[in-house]
């Protein structure tokens, strides 16, 4: 090859875009783990079309790379999730792990993620310790820490006078780290928690814990339920005689994704969440506009953080060419950007877990209506996280 030959090549190669050099590299193959069956199973269709809806809109492709999806119901079922998570790494050689809802499923993955320095992006799941003990260069997630809505509560309620609450969850990692927040907060505002409740994952049989609440008369109660769920335990409350007589709040969750199945029984329940309606940001209006017009449904607050999931990829991979195994540089592009969020802009934490508002929502006209801000810029504080 001539000299004037080898010149022009090596100028072509310097001015290439990283979407053009990116071209010649085959699909980003993204596994899917969520929930498709269950309680959780809405909540796992939200996230994904909120994270193809994104994709969609950058024309089928991050950091240049055209997307190709692997897809398994984890059925937040915690002891499935080794082994499905690792027939997507090994089996399906998938580029980078996108899930799930469930806390005791992600923390399974994510110990996986980390062994095998597999990229997860968690849109849900609030498993403290996937910001905290088990927080790696390549685990990062769009959605929140279950700290963060029950830490926020814990402020509002101790804060509008409550003296006494009972809480009441589910018995697993989830439930017991919302209380937890909860009580932290609630406590430093003077509070004190009576009793938690709970039943287990994912046990809709509330009637014998509500007839104890009645009995125990607490100024009001603090809740995590989520999905299918969340829709029973607010119709129970509202049929064991306990709505208008004892205040109900949680983490919003409880009234997110549920308010058409939970009708009245839901009205003027508040709870604290990253998301809620009336925020009528430009931002968010073309969201909520271009997600009705995809898949003739209302965005919830899960599919917010499945959207801004993809939009974490699409900064990681922008930076990295399309390539996963820079994971440094792609941590790094990803803690120095905001992503720009329909819940408003937000950064990642040193732990990769989003600092972020936490909304107050009340519920009106089958709306999460955004009445306050419940904690600003709130921050997990990320126990154990050694990066
Ligand atoms: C969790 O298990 O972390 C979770 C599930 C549903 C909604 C929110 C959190």
């Amino acid at each position: 090859m001539k000299l004037f030959q080898i010149t022009v090549i090596a100028a072509a190669a310097t001015l290439a875009s990283p979407w053009s050099l990116a071209q010649g590299q085959p699909p980003l193959k993204v596994g899917l783990m969520l929930p498709a069956t269950g309680t959780f199973a809405a909540l796992g269709t939200a996230i994904e079309n909120g994270f193809k809806l994104y994709v969609d809109q950058q024309g089928g492709k991050l950091g240049g790379r055209s997307i190709e999806y692997v897809k398994v119901d984890d059925e937040s079922d915690p002891s499935k999730a080794t082994d499905n998570i690792n027939k997507l790494i090994k089996r399906d050689n998938v580029d980078v792990v996108v899930g799930t809802v469930h806390s005791g499923v992600a923390m399974a993955m994510a110990k996986v993620a980390k062994d095998t320095g597999t990229l997860m992006i968690d849109p849900n799941a609030g498993a403290d310790a996937i910001t905290g003990p088990m927080c790696a260069v390549n685990i990062f997630r769009s959605s929140f820490s279950n700290w963060q809505p029950g830490y926020a509560m814990g402020e509002v309620m101790a804060k509008k006078g409550h003296k006494k609450v009972i809480t009441i969850t589910w018995k697993y990692a989830a439930g017991a780290e919302s209380v937890n927040g909860f009580t932290e907060a609630f406590k430093k505002g003077g509070g004190t928690v009576l009793k938690d409740l709970t039943v287990p994952f994912p046990s809709v049989e509330f009637q014998a814990l509500l007839t104890e609440i009645a009995a125990a008369k607490p100024d009001a109660v603090y809740t995590f339920f989520a999905g299918g769920g969340a829709v029973k335990f607010v119709k129970d409350y509202a049929a064991a005689g306990l709505k208008g007589n004892i205040p109900l709040y949680g983490a919003g969750f409880l009234t997110d994704g549920t308010l058409e199945a939970q009708g009245a029984t839901a009205d003027g329940l508040q709870t604290a969440l990253h998301y809620g309606d009336g925020l009528n940001t430009p931002r968010d209006n073309a969201f909520r506009l271009a997600y009705a017009k995809a898949y003739k449904l209302q965005p919830d607050v899960y599919a917010v953080q499945g959207y801004d999931a993809a939009q974490i990829l699409g900064i990681g991979l922008a930076a990295t060419k399309g390539d996963v195994s820079k994971q440094k540089e792609f941590a790094a592009a990803v803690g120095k950007s905001k992503i720009d969020s329909p819940r408003g802009a937000f950064m990642l934490s040193k732990a990769h877990n989003p600092i972020q508002d936490m909304y107050l929502r009340e519920v009106k006209d089958k709306e999460n209506k955004i009445v306050g801000i419940a904690a600003k810029s709130l921050s997990d504080p990320a126990r154990g996280c050694k990066m």
